[in-house]
């Protein structure tokens, strides 16, 4: 399979990095996502269905008290795709769908903007959640707010510096962080940063890549008084773009120790779930009873 993107996204080819695993930069950062979903689509991307799938049952198992709607810091939100899979009642495929061949239409920003907001009220689910975004790409965030699909936005790199006084104050409002294909650009370093903004620790749900340790992250999370569960199966994040990728896939994998059959022997990326609580909450309900994972 070679790394060449859809057509109609001008300027922008799929690598890989100087590690093999391959290089977005050229869609995450657009006006729109329609490059973004044109792209990954085609690479079968699931992560972010599977991620709104589980954070949807630990929203509505409402363990902040009936009624409430909690609010949800999305690490690394790029187009506010977990906000569009929280707050409405559309599944990735309606997005793919919706969006395929939008790249190349003639629309104006506003007008796929204004469409997309349109769209997106229309599938609302009620007693939906807050989302907030958190990410490098100011576009990309930009548009999840412009459409409706994250409340709010920060733009900040968490890796390099300390969060904003606005991004601190907000982070006492949030009652789940949680993160799909982040896991690799941010590490322990904003979580860190994160939680050191909160008296009382959100809960912390994260799908990451099985070639990313994230041990270091739940140590973090430990010191904030959060225990980390991991899910027994694990999901699908996408196809590897090139052999290139899959290699530098496969040399991660065995330098972990973690065994490839059945997984990414067969040619896709796989990401493990892990969710932290309070001990209180985790000896309450055992992750197993809160959330079923989806069957790939
Ligand atoms: C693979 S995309 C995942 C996007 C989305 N969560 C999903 O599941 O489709 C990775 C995202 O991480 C963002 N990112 C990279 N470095 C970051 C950083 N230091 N802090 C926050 N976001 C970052 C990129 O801009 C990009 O939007």
């Amino acid at each position: 399979m070679g790394p060449e993107f859809a057509p109609g996204v001008k300027g922008v080819k799929a690598l890989t990095d100087e590690s093999g695993k391959a290089n977005f930069s050229g869609i995450y950062n657009q006006e729109t996502p329609c490059a973004y979903y044109a792209n990954l689509r085609r690479l079968k991307y699931e992560i972010p269905q599977h991620g709104a799938t589980v954070f949807n049952q630990l929203i509505d198992a409402q363990p902040w008290g009936d009624g409430y709607r909690p609010t949800v810091l999305d690490v690394c939100c790029s187009y506010g795709i977990v906000g569009v899979l929280t707050k409405t009642d559309l599944e990735l495929d309606d997005v793919y769908t919706y969006y395929q061949g939008a790249g190349d239409d003639g629309r104006t920003v506003d007008q796929v903007r204004r469409a997309e907001n349109e769209f997106l009220g229309q599938r609302a689910r009620p007693a939906a959640p807050h989302v907030i975004g958190l990410d490098v790409a100011e576009n990309a965030a930009r548009h999840g707010v412009a459409v409706g699909a994250l409340d709010d936005a920060f733009v900040e790199n968490l890796e390099a510096t300390t969060p904003s006084s606005e991004l601190a104050k907000k982070m006492s409002e949030v009652d789940l962080i949680t993160t799909t294909g982040g896991i690799g650009y941010v590490t322990e370093r904003t979580f860190e940063r994160l939680l050191t903004c909160t008296e009382a620790p959100p809960w912390v749900a994260a799908f990451c890549l099985r070639t990313y340790d994230y041990e270091p992250i739940s140590e973090v999370l430990a010191q904030y008084g959060l225990v980390t569960e991991k899910a027994d199966q694990a999901v699908r994040q996408r196809r590897f773009i090139d052999d290139t990728e899959r290699e530098w896939a496969m040399a991660e994998l065995a330098a972990r120790g973690v065994d490839p059959a059945d997984m990414e022997s067969e040619g896709y990326l796989y990401a493990d779930f892990y969710l932290s609580r309070p001990q209180e909450d985790a000896t309450g309900k055992p992750l197993a009873d809160l959330v079923t994972i989806p069957a790939n």
